[in-house]
């Protein structure tokens, strides 16, 4: 059984995402498929479905507060209002682009542990790091667990290796056993591979040793390659 992610990251519509959790869950209900599914759509569409059936909708960003003076954030406050128990921590994204730090992500992460959500927690190396070979790398991505309690039940983990995200450059076998194995050694946690996987590689990839599922962005934005995405891999 793989446990199967789609991160909209800011893509799709409140049209585009309704018809996208229409579609999925016309197929989960006919497929009897046996995955974990997670989507992870825009925050402006969380009120566009009603149910859904067989999987579960995340965010993919939140401020670690229920309420407050954070311009531009939302809490828990509004995140109770979908009944949403599901979150994304430590994206590259976040991390390199919004310029979040490892201490701020770490309180995020309590925050959100003390609360019970379900987290999906995200490491991985840029392309210099990577280029230094795997010693460096695993150190690199050790510290992106400072202050993270990886004993906490609801956490999944997702390796994505910075240098794959969005470029059409999937990691080699290879590359995803090493970090996945010296992970798996340490933190006995299901854990995630991210960075260009694709309709084509989605099984192989979900088939290596220590590889528990998928985080998938560019890749899962169409609903029918989603759709078979989950069929490759059920
Ligand atoms: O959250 C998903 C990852 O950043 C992977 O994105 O599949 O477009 O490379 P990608």
């Amino acid at each position: 059984m793989a446990i199967i992610a789609s991160n909209f990251k800011t893509n799709h519509t409140r049209k585009s995402t309704s018809l996208f959790v229409k579609e999925v869950n016309d197929y989960l209900k006919k497929s009897g498929i046996t995955n974990e599914v997670y989507v992870f759509p825009t925050s402006t569409s969380l009120d566009t479905f009603e149910t859904v059936f067989n999987f579960t909708i995340g965010v993919q960003n939140a401020y670690a507060t229920a309420s407050g003076s954070f311009t531009g954030e939302i809490g828990t406050s509004q995140l109770d209002e979908f009944e949403i128990k599901t979150i994304l921590i430590g994206h590259s994204e976040r991390r390199h682009i919004l310029g979040e730090s490892q201490e701020e992500i770490a309180r995020k992460y309590e925050f959100y542990k003390n609360l019970g959500y379900k987290i999906i927690y995200c490491i991985g190396e840029p392309l210099e790091v990577k280029n230094q070979g795997i010693e460096k790398t695993l150190e690199y991505i050790y510290e992106q667990f400072v202050g993270i309690d990886t004993n906490y039940e609801n956490l999944i983990l997702a390796y994505e290796p910075v240098w794959a995200i969005g470029t059409g450059v999937t990691a080699t076998n290879d590359d995803i056993k090493n970090v996945h194995n010296a992970i798996k050694s340490k933190i006995s946690k299901p854990l995630l591979y991210g960075g260009s996987v694709k309709v084509e590689n989605v099984r192989e990839i979900c088939q290596i040793q220590n590889v528990d599922g998928a985080l998938i962005g560019t890749a899962s934005w169409k609903v029918e390659d989603f759709i078979q995405i989950l069929e490759n891999t059920k």
